[in-house]
């Protein structure tokens, strides 16, 4: 029986989770009507949607032909076959209303001579299904296109009532006979624990980038909602699948945006060879980002590195004009030159691939309901949970996701979560009773971790997790470096039994918040390693070099992973073929989405 006293608080929808998804899905519940709280453990303006840069992807046409099949097709394509149909067309379908809502909410987006929204090229987009010159679909604004978005869809959440609770760390989902009922929350500043009472529970909780050693994640993303799904029993998928961004500053691992290269800058290797004309003859340094990932994996590999250990790729942009630098990538130009020392206009950038992305997370269909999938239903509905961006898996990105097609994928499902739960959240109706035993449940854990006394400090623990993962999950897979990570992350989730928390108060106390994170993070590494050497074929980021072909006839499943304490346990689930519209009333044509080589 707990300790611990708690305030109780009674809400349609709570929203975990303040990013891109978490606001957009607030806002739209919200504007409904519906009492809904976004509970964050950051400031929302923090959230690490704050550092997306290049853009969101939308089919608008305001640079040059473009249309929703277009995108589709490359999003397929992009995702290797391994991303829902249906979902993948709702979000080329919605992309552009998606976009046009943030206009008129006032995201201040740059502008053509027209004033039309601008667009850039982007990796992986291209026109004519493939077939044609790479489309400017990625709406901009500058180089800090996730900042001006936060900022809209918060002063929009404010305006429209949702109710803020700043800085609560959730510890874990309120399960009730089979349906989620709230969350139990840690207060950060006072110590005070809080109970969100709830028809809906939303999860926007981010990625589990901090799962390696090197990402351009933010140190706040540690995959707390698919921990806590995980912990609830509940199934995540695709875990395999970890993008790395090929422009990650070298030594620190801040993104450069896949922009740079859409506005016209272009990797080298040193031989001063532009190495992509080689391995992507058509759409060269903006083949999609695995692809791109892999080539300067190969260059260094072979000797081709630059810099004196041959470790790193060079990204010139020196030769673009300076008005373009600074009205196109002025935040850049900054990053640069205080995480490299660089002048972008003089130099090149040291650049390496870098954890970016997790295409893998909760399952959900396209409205964002979390699936709990069982033999006879791989589609049935876990009821009272979505989830919402990265955290999410609709799956869109399948095995690896496009450049700007995360930012739509935030708001697109955002706002369909909202629009579901309009449909079937009855504010009129009465909550559940606080489930008090699984409250007990979750303060119980907390109080364990908090009162933790092994012999290892968090901080070397989350090292070794993170050096393992870096080491064993890369961007080339074997069987011998998989089975490897596979023993070693085993060892390693089992030693969370054996950590030391040193400060035991309620307020500020980092160690325990840093602890209580890493007991979300450790599910998400051991669900990846143990999906990445459970596939046995290359798709996507899963790049295995011991099966360097994809195989759909075996493989074209998505995958699933129970994780309990350090076991994880694998199924799968069918990927869904059929589109929402048929091609005879407007929908694509199923030909031109077959499998096929993905090259570009
Ligand atoms: O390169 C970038 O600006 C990142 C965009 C994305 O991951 O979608």
């Amino acid at each position: 029986m707990t300790a611990y006293e708690y305030e109780t608080h009674e809400y349609d929808v709570v929203v975990v989770g303040a990013g891109g998804a978490g606001l957009r899905a607030t806002l739209g519940m919200a504007e409904q009507g519906l009492r809904t709280a976004c509970v964050t453990k950051v400031f929302p303006t923090r959230s690490h949607t704050v550092a997306a840069q290049g853009g969101i992807a939308a089919s608008l046409s305001n640079m040059g032909p473009d249309n929703w099949q277009w995108h589709m097709y490359d999003t397929v394509k992009g995702s290797d076959w391994l991303g829902d149909t249906d979902a993948m067309e709702y979000l080329a379908r919605e992309a552009p209303k998606a976009v046009y809502e943030l206009e008129h909410y006032g995201v201040p987006f740059s502008r053509t001579e027209e004033g039309k929204i601008y667009q850039r090229p982007f990796g992986g987009h291209t026109t004519e299904f493939g077939e044609g010159p790479p489309v400017q679909r990625t709406c901009a604004a500058a180089d800090r296109t996730g900042h001006a978005i936060l900022h809209t869809l918060y002063g929009q959440s404010l305006k429209n009532n949702a109710e803020f609770f700043i800085e609560y760390f959730a510890l874990d989902l309120i399960i009730t006979d089979g349906r989620c009922t709230g969350i139990v929350a840690w207060k950060l500043d006072d110590g005070t624990i809080h109970v969100f009472n709830a028809k809906m529970v939303v999860l926007a909780t981010g990625g589990y980038g901090r799962a390696f050693f090197s990402a351009t994640s933010a140190h706040t993303c540690t995959g707390d909602g698919n921990g806590m799904v995980a912990r609830a029993g509940l199934a995540l998928q695709d875990m395999e699948f970890v993008q790395f961004h090929p422009t990650g500053i070298y030594g620190s691992g801040c993104l450069i945006t896949e922009g740079a290269r859409g506005e016209g800058g272009y990797l080298t290797n040193s031989e001063g060879e532009r190495f992509m004309e080689r391995y992507a003859p058509t759409y060269k340094d903006l083949a999609s980002r695995d692809v791109v990932s892999r080539c300067m994996t190969i260059e260094i590999r072979e000797g081709r590195g630059v810099g004196p250990n041959k470790d790193h790729i060079h990204l010139h942009l020196n030769h673009l004009p300076k008005e373009t630098l600074d009205l196109r990538l002025p935040g850049i130009s900054e990053s640069a030159r205080i995480f490299a020392g660089v002048d972008l206009q003089k130099e090149p950038i040291p650049v390496i691939p870098t954890v970016h992305y997790n295409m893998g997370g909760i399952p959900t269909n396209y409205f964002g309901e979390v699936l709990n999938p069982t033999k006879d239903n791989p589609d049935a509905i876990f009821p009272g949970l979505m989830a919402v961006g990265e955290a999410g898996c609709a799956s869109v990105h399948g095995a690896n996701r496009l450049g700007s097609n995360s930012l739509i994928d935030l708001v697109v499902f955002g706002r369909a979560a909202a629009i579901r739960a309009g449909e079937i959240v009855n504010p009129k109706e009465r909550n559940e009773p606080v489930n008090k035993a699984e409250v007990d449940k979750a303060l119980d854990r907390f109080d364990a971790v908090r009162h933790a006394d092994g012999s290892l400090p968090t901080a070397e623990l989350r090292m070794e997790m993170q050096t393992t993962m870096q080491a064993d999950a890369a961007v080339f897979r074997t069987d011998k470096t998989l089975a490897e990570g596979v023993v070693k992350m085993t060892a390693i989730a089992a030693k969370m039994d054996d950590l030391k928390v040193t400060d035991r108060s309620m307020v500020w106390n980092s160690d325990l918040m840093e602890t209580l994170e890493l007991g979300n993070l450790m599910p998400n590494a051991l669900a990846t390693i143990v999906a990445a050497e459970a596939r046995k074929e290359s798709r996507g980021a899963h790049a295995h070099e011991d099966y360097p072909d994809r195989d759909d006839v075996n493989w074209r499943v998505h995958s699933l992973a129970h994780v309990d304490g350090n076991k994880v346990t694998l199924t799968t689930r069918p990927v869904h073929m059929d589109p929402l519209t048929k091609q005879e009333e407007g929908g694509i044509d199923l030909k031109k989405i077959a499998p096929k080589a993905r090259v570009y």
